[in-house]
């Protein structure tokens, strides 16, 4: 009886059937390179690709996949984990009406931030207004398939996960190439920001958009490429301070948007502590390094990206950092744990089987 009840929940929870269609919750995705599952890999001009090898190497077929770790991401995991199925990149030239509604999608772009010009250095990238921009697109294509009154409810019963920011510290903000680095001071730089990121999730508020989480920074002054910045090799805690006040201004924003935007539940969590923590004591953890990168290239440090000539560390589940920005996959089932504990998924349903994501990549 008790089974029958909840597998009826799970059913209505997952499966919504108006005007005879049937729609799957499914999840849109906007960020950066944490969450790029591929659409740089079709930028071709885009200085931020993650298209060789050892790239994914612990994901699927271990080939590049456009992921800019070993394995997973960290909304690859907690997808996986409240039993949604993965979005495909919205330049996946297979991608159409059907699999949107069956998949949902992800626009997250690397080098791109919240601020249009963040990342101007990577030559392409989707910054967030140009990932609204593309969702935008998508809502009329599913609106022609299955009409307003179905597309509105789809759009309003999917999930929305919005991580962008440290590029428009660690790739704008923090670079003096950057005409931003200059015009603003740390208060008046976050107060940008956070305007636009509150006019960015109101947007999607008015597209439909109503259970949306965020994700804050972790200590983006400990990334191996902000510590060979230092002599000593310590992290920036200027860098360190930055998110931690991000994070900060970013979880009032959401309170108060969750709060003035009707019927919205917008949540904000971060992972900084956990991460901290991580890099201060790997081995408490289970980790063996968190300074250098598990793909480097010999003694060249920063090596900026991983490449088929570079080596890999011995056992990558024991690094914390895949390269010299990016967590490894042992890593970001850290910061999902976390922010699945933060933003009260614990007692979500089970997913479904039905629904389950295939196998690759854990
Ligand atoms: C940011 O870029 C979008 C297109 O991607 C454009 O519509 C918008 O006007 C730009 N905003 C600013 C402030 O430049
Ligand atoms: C909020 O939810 C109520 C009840 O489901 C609905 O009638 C109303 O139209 C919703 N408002 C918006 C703006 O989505
Ligand atoms: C982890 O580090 C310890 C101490 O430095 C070393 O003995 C051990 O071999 C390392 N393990 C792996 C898997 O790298």
């Amino acid at each position: 009886m008790k089974l029958t009840l909840s597998l009826a929940i799970i059913v209505t929870v997952l499966a919504i059937t108006i005007d005879g269609y049937s729609c799957k919750i499914v999840q849109f995705i906007f960020g950066d390179s944490l969450s790029d599952v591929g659409n740089n890999e079709y930028l071709t001009n885009s200085l931020a690709r993650a298209s060789l090898p050892w790239y994914g190497i612990d994901f699927g077929n271990g080939m590049p996949n456009g992921r800019f770790t070993n394995g997973r991401t960290v909304a690859d995991i907690i997808g996986d984990k409240i039993g949604l199925p993965r979005p495909p990149a919205f330049l996946d030239p297979t991608l159409n009406a059907d699999i949107i509604l069956q998949n949902g999608v992800n626009f997250a772009s690397g080098g791109g931030g919240i601020l249009n010009e963040t990342g101007s250095l990577f030559i392409q990238r989707f910054c967030m207004y140009k990932q609204i921009e593309l969702f935008q697109g998508v809502q009329d294509l599913v609106t022609a398939k299955i009409g307003p009154t179905a597309a509105r409810k789809f759009f309003q019963e999917a999930h929305y996960v919005v991580a962008l920011g440290s590029n428009d510290f660690i790739n704008n903000y923090l670079m003096p190439v950057y005409a931003d680095s200059w015009t603003y001071n740390d208060q008046t730089f976050m107060n940008y920001l956070m305007e636009t990121l509150g006019a960015q999730l109101t947007l999607l508020h008015s597209l439909g958009a109503r259970q949306l989480m965020a994700f804050g920074l972790g200590p983006m002054g400990c990334i191996p490429l902000q510590r060979v910045l230092s002599t000593s090799n310590a992290c920036q805690e200027k860098t360190n301070k930055l998110a931690l006040s991000f994070n900060n201004a970013g979880n009032n924003l959401l309170n108060e948007l969750s709060s003035s935007l009707s019927n919205a539940s917008f949540k904000f969590g971060d992972a900084y502590d956990v991460v901290n923590q991580l890099i201060k004591n790997p081995y408490k953890y289970g980790f063996n390094n968190s300074d250098s990168p598990c793909c480097s290239f010999g003694r060249i440090r920063p090596a900026l990206t991983c490449i088929p000539a570079s080596t890999l560390c011995k056992d990558r589940s024991k690094y914390v950092f895949w390269d010299e920005y990016h967590p490894s996959d042992s890593a970001n089932e850290l910061v999902a744990n976390e922010l699945i504990k933060k933003l009260g998924f614990l007692n979500a349903p089970s997913p479904s089987p039905a629904i389950a994501p295939s196998s690759e990549g854990a």
